[in-house]
């Protein structure tokens, strides 16, 4: 039998167009046990009101307990006459309680408000697994940090090699990002927690029902909405959780940028495993660094996501409109994705494997420690302004005769400058430079060793 949450006032039942338009299950399906955790609540808070009896409530309760397991074995499924979720299930109920009871719990809720509780409820639980899956490709970023010790690389800006760092430096400084998304679900949290349930429509309930004790029964800490049409309204919480998944893909494809170049035959600073890394269907030699790449395009998909969201809510007047069943798809689209491209890219990290003799030859080339001579001169007592274009001098001195800074004799340094005395030697290495860079947060190696203590420290808090 066809059941229709509404009729009453239609002539018939809609037309197969509208139907297949208005359709959607194919995606709010996953929302089931979520709605039926919601329904026993419910179910719990009619009755405290006095609308169901004790003994209907445990009838009502056994139904849904009866209902939840068909819907996890798969023996009950949506049919295509289902509008959603909520019509589905409410004809599962009818099935199993009967008619009579089964009418009685739609008592004063509406799918309004129903629906802006359950994508609470199942974005908290998908922001808690990706947020674990984070927090391992973070635990792997420390290994990979911790194994580099005090090897040295040559730190860039601009693309242009700028000053040497450690290669566990810059691991790092793609894991704080990767952790600063973790707080950010985390926060994020406090603002899910709150429930829309009890908000009906959108004006709230005649029936003496308790939001409060709605709220409880789904863990929803924060207790209900203070308005009831922001409640059924609203989706900045979806919004800012699209934006949190939308961050941790640019944070991921930032990685994958470097992990791109630093596989290429002229960085050479990394090889990926075999079993991270694809093949060419013509080519016998290649392998292909795929998993970055991927992580790198998908990121554009959920920025897509992110951005479709926001674009459907701007122009929605309050309460309720049906535009809001397009908050679900974005959110479902880059939970999957985010899922799936996590574990491959801790994979990738897990196992690839640094070339730190190249990454030491290269990190002092480039002039790479022209700031070392200026920093050096300052501590002579030189203004920077003067150190600064002494340093470039010698830049200039060694690119004119094709030499590094190293090579320049005591004549050559006194003749650029009469402060430059061969004691300038000391910071003419990758060790002196990187020691020399001792402030928190610097990449000398002792600091480094900290910043791995305190990484380490924070992933073990979500
Ligand atoms: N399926 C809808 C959604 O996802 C909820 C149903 C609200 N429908 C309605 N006619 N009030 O937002």
């Amino acid at each position: 039998p066809k059941v229709a949450l509404w009729g009453g006032r239609f002539a018939g039942g809609p037309s197969p167009e509208l139907s297949a338009l208005s359709q959607s299950t194919h995606f709010d399906w996953r929302l089931a046990q979520y709605d039926i955790a919601g329904s026993r609540a419910h179910a719990r808070a009619l009755a405290a009101a006095g609308l169901l009896t004790e003994p209907e409530l445990a009838r009502m309760i056994d139904a849904l307990d009866v209902l939840e397991q068909d819907v996890v074995s798969g023996a009950f499924l949506p049919v295509l006459d289902d509008e959603d979720v909520h019509t589905a299930l409410e004809r599962g109920l009818l099935e199993r309680a009967g008619d009579e009871l089964g009418g009685k719990l739609r008592a004063g809720r509406s799918r309004n408000d129903q629906i802006a509780t359950l994508v609470r409820l199942y974005l908290r639980d998908q922001a808690r697994t990706i947020g674990t899956q984070v927090l391992d490709l973070v635990d792997e970023l420390i290994v990979q940090a911790e194994a580099a010790g005090s090897a040295p690389m040559p730190g860039r800006t601009h693309l242009q090699h700028a000053q040497p760092v450690l290669l566990a430096h810059h691991l790092l400084a793609h894991a704080w990002p990767l952790l600063r998304d973790v707080d950010r679900f985390l926060d994020w949290d406090v603002r899910a927690s709150k429930s829309p349930y009890g908000s009906g429509a959108l004006a709230g309930s005649s029936l003496g029902l308790d939001p409060a004790a709605v709220a409880a029964d789904l863990g929803l800490e924060g207790g209900p909405v203070e308005n009831s049409i922001d409640g059924t309204a609203s989706r900045d919480v979806t919004a800012e959780f699209a934006f949190v998944a939308a961050m941790i893909g640019v944070d991921l494809s930032r990685i994958s940028e470097e992990i791109i170049l630093w596989n290429t035959k002229e960085f050479g600073f990394v090889r990926l495993d075999d079993a991270y890394s694809t093949g060419s269907s013509i080519m016998p030699q290649k392998k292909n660094p795929d998993i970055a790449e991927l992580a790198r395009g998908k990121a554009g998909r959920v920025i897509g996501d992110l951005t479709g969201l926001l674009t459907t809510l701007k122009g929605l007047p309050l309460a309720y409109n049906r535009d809001l069943q397009e908050d679900k798809e974005p959110v479902f689209d880059q939970v999957a994705t985010l899922t799936t491209v996590l574990p491959a890219f801790t994979g990738m990290v897990r196992t690839m494997v640094f070339d730190t003799d190249r990454m030491a030859e290269l990190a002092p080339q480039g002039f790479s420690l022209a700031t070392d001579i200026a920093e050096w001169l300052v501590k002579q007592g030189v203004p920077f302004r003067v150190a600064h274009e002494v340093a470039g001098s010698c830049v200039q001195e060694c690119e004119v005769r094709g030499i590094e800074l190293w090579d320049l004799s005591d004549d050559d340094l006194a003749k650029i400058s009469e402060h430059l005395t061969p004691e300038v030697r000391s910071v003419l290495s990758v060790e002196g430079s990187l020691a020399s860079r001792d402030n928190v947060g610097g990449t000398a190696p002792a600091r480094v060793v900290e910043q791995i203590e305190a990484a380490k420290e924070r992933t073990t808090e979500f």
